[in-house]
């Protein structure tokens, strides 16, 4: 009698375990387990060449988590970050590739983090750009994911880094500064790569103004590639915000955000270098036309943008792009408007269909370049090694395909 119970105990284990193997096996034929990738990094001061990452990253799976970087643990391993984890969380969040976000990770993945990436969230594959990525004691960030196999590699975006912006953004400055403080003298040394002398005003573009060496070579491909290749539906109320967008911020994400709430479909009109200079001064923008397009276009509440919108949001232009509600920030620079000009919203105002967004953020431009200047001892140790790391790169460098 006893063993007859125990007989058909282990029948009914054994079906048990049968069962769950074809139910995994019916499964994976019913529907494909979606491939899981996922990237981490610091995002600090976030630009097109950290979602140029994230979208060649995405394209090696279904769904991309995303890592980000604590600051204590930035802290430690680079010097302090310009932006706090909760900027760098929101701008990560808004690129449109991105389908998680995972606050506050350690600068090496661990052996035991990596099994929690494994097991807790499900992550196939790890992925990292192929610039080497060294911890303070000189071992590989990633040695652990290429011994478990669980790594793939994508190629660094050419022409931008946070050092080269960074350096930019104290050029900008410095022809108003330089003379009255060594700080900045000091600084823009640290941060121009050796590529301008304090004689050289850098290259300038066709137009003669705005930002200086930069090694972006804006090819359609890439723009195809960001863009959503979408138009509005045929009946989308069509929302038209214009700007700058310099350094692309929380700040500007935040008012993407607001100003797509007011329709279906988010156009929007990005001004010229000529068209920024015109307004804050010689040294401005600190990003290209082409570079501001691109972060703009990586933001996952923006439908389409205008390469080169004009000042003036024309009767005609409404028409045009049968544009419904054209929306403006409270948050802009400082001495934006000049003198005698007339009102760039004035057709929308008379139209009945200009709406003022209160700013969600009180963030600028010039905030992040205060940081920059306030924080300067610092961010000069953590730029000392990065300036000397990327001559060696470029020096070195082969044919890089644009995938
Ligand atoms: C223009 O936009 C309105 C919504 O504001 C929409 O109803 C209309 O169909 C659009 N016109 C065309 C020609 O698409
Ligand atoms: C605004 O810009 C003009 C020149 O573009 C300059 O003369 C003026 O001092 C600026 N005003 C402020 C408040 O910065
Ligand atoms: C935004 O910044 C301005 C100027 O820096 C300041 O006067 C204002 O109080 C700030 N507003 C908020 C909500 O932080």
């Amino acid at each position: 009698m006893a063993m007859a119970i125990v007989v058909v105990g282990l029948a009914s284990q054994y079906s048990e375990i049968l069962g769950l193997q074809n139910l995994g096996i019916k499964g994976k034929r019913k529907k494909k387990k979606p491939v899981r990738v996922y990237m981490d990094g610091c995002f600090d001061m976030m630009h097109y060449g950290h979602a140029n990452a994230l979208r060649q990253a995405r394209a090696l799976g279904d769904e991309l988590v995303v890592g980000v970087v604590s600051d204590e643990e930035i802290k430690i391993n680079k010097g302090p970050p310009v932006m706090s984890m909760d900027e760098r969380v929101a701008m990560v969040r808004a690129v449109k590739w991105v389908d998680e976000v995972i606050e506050a990770v350690p600068y090496e993945i661990t052996e035991e983090f990596m099994n929690k990436l494994f097991k807790e969230y499900k992550i196939d594959y790890i992925i990292h750009g192929d610039d080497p990525c060294i911890l303070p004691d000189g071992s590989d960030a990633y040695a652990h994911a290429k011994k478990a196999g669980r790594y793939k590699q994508i190629k660094r975006t050419e022409g931008v880094s946070s050092t080269d912006i960074v350096g930019r953004m104290l050029l900008c400055v410095r022809d108003r500064a330089v003379s009255e403080s060594p700080v900045h003298a000091s600084l823009h040394q640290q941060f121009s790569h050796g590529h301008s002398t304090s004689h050289d005003k850098g290259s300038l573009n066709a137009a003669g103004v705005g930002t200086r060496f930069s090694h972006f070579l804006p090819t359609s491909r890439r723009i195809v590639q960001f863009s959503n290749q979408k138009g509005p539906g045929p009946e989308a109320r069509i929302v038209y915000v214009d700007g700058a967008f310099d350094l692309f911020h929380a700040g500007h994400v935040e008012t993407l955000k607001a100003a797509r709430q007011f329709g279906d479909f988010l156009l929007v009109g990005i001004h010229t270098d000529l068209t920024v200079s015109g307004h804050r001064g010689a040294n401005h923008p600190i990003m290209h036309l082409h570079e501001r397009s691109l972060s703009v276009l990586a933001c996952r509440y923006v439908d389409e943008v205008i390469i080169g919108a004009p000042w003036q949001v024309t009767k005609d232009m409404i028409t045009t792009f049968n544009i419904s509600v054209v929306v403006h920030g409270t948050c802009a620079e400082p001495n934006e408007s000049k003198n005698g000009e007339s009102d760039p919203y004035a057709a929308a105002k008379e139209m009945g269909i200009f709406k003022i967004l209160e700013s969600p953020l009180n963030m600028t431009t010039s905030t992040i370049i205060q940081r920059i200047l306030t924080n300067h001892e610092a961010y000069k140790k953590r730029n000392e090694k990065k300036v000397e790391s990327e001559n060696k790169y470029y020096q070195s460098k082969t044919y890089v395909n644009g995938d």
